[in-house]
């Protein structure tokens, strides 16, 4: 019986033991979010309040807000979701110690500045991506094309600028991919056409695929509509000083504008 029992703690003893140094993950995990830790402005205190690294025991970095394990006992980041925490500052940093993170999701902050431009290097595994709502600028990274298992990209309302990377078409396993409301301009690589329009809409420059006419494309009803609307203003405007340079000159010079004999009568009455 005494046998037995310590025969089982030397077993759970070995598993603890061999699963903690089997998975290199851990300390390297745990560091991981000590970077992004520091690196992220959290004026609401929720990573603060929550991320507490002095725990130390057995998956503690587990139940921290928006960390999800592989598994609840083992230190190792499945993935980060900081979606909606009023997070701000740059892009997070040490991600690439969360060596075997497959989701990350900053979404509805407010995060600025670049995204890395060797982003595939920090996160190789991603299969989602989720950065929308928050205020990063310059241009969507090339690298990104490197993130070979990506399915979901969601770029959604920030202030990216310049093309869509043409090496997106190496990007096969997408069947999420969002851009609305960004600064984006130049052709939309070929293989992206397969989604639906509206997921380009909100950037003034976008237009369909390289062999077509930008001009002929999903780009022309714009201006076409901002003349129009500028049309009707100019018309309003001149509509009204005609009607009141033609009222002044009938009241006055009613002989020289009006011919007919009935009319006239008319118009000196008034
Ligand atoms: C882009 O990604 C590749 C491979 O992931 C990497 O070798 C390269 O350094 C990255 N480019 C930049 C500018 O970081
Ligand atoms: C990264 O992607 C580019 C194409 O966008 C490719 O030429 C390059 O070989 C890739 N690098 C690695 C390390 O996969």
């Amino acid at each position: 019986m005494l046998a037995m029992a310590d025969d089982t703690k030397f077993i759970l003893l070995f598993l603890l033991l061999s699963s903690s140094s089997l998975c290199f993950g851990s300390e390297q995990d745990i560091q991981c979010l000590k970077s992004v830790y520091q690196s992220v402005i959290d004026p609401n205190g929720v990573l603060k309040s929550s991320w507490n690294f002095e725990d130390g025991t057995v998956g503690f970095i587990c139940r921290f807000t928006g960390v999800e394990c592989w598994h609840p006992d083992k230190n190792m980041v499945l993935s980060l979701r900081l979606g909606n925490l009023g997070l701000q500052g740059t892009f997070p940093q040490g991600l690439q110690d969360c060596a075997s993170m497959t989701g990350l999701d900053l979404s509805n902050n407010k995060f600025s500045g670049p995204i890395p431009q060797d982003i595939s290097r920090q996160v190789p595994y991603l299969t989602s991506l989720d950065l929308s709502y928050n205020s990063f600028s310059g241009s969507i990274p090339q690298n990104i094309s490197n993130m070979t298992y990506l399915n979901v990209l969601i770029l959604q309302h920030n202030q990216l600028s310049g093309q869509i990377p043409p090496q997106f078409d190496l990007l096969t396993r997408l069947s999420t991919f969002n851009v609305v409301d960004n600064l984006l301009s130049g052709s939309i690589p070929p293989s992206l056409l397969r989604f639906p329009a509206w997921n380009f809409d909100g950037n003034q420059g976008l237009c369909g695929a390289p062999s077509d006419d930008c001009p002929r494309s999903r780009r022309r009803w714009r201006p076409v509509r901002i003349k129009l609307h500028r049309l009707n203003d100019e018309s309003s405007i001149g509509a009204a000083v005609g009607f009141v340079v033609g009222f002044v000159v009938a009241f006055y010079f009613p002989h020289c504008f009006v011919c007919s004999e009935r009319l006239r009568a008319y118009v000196v009455r008034i």
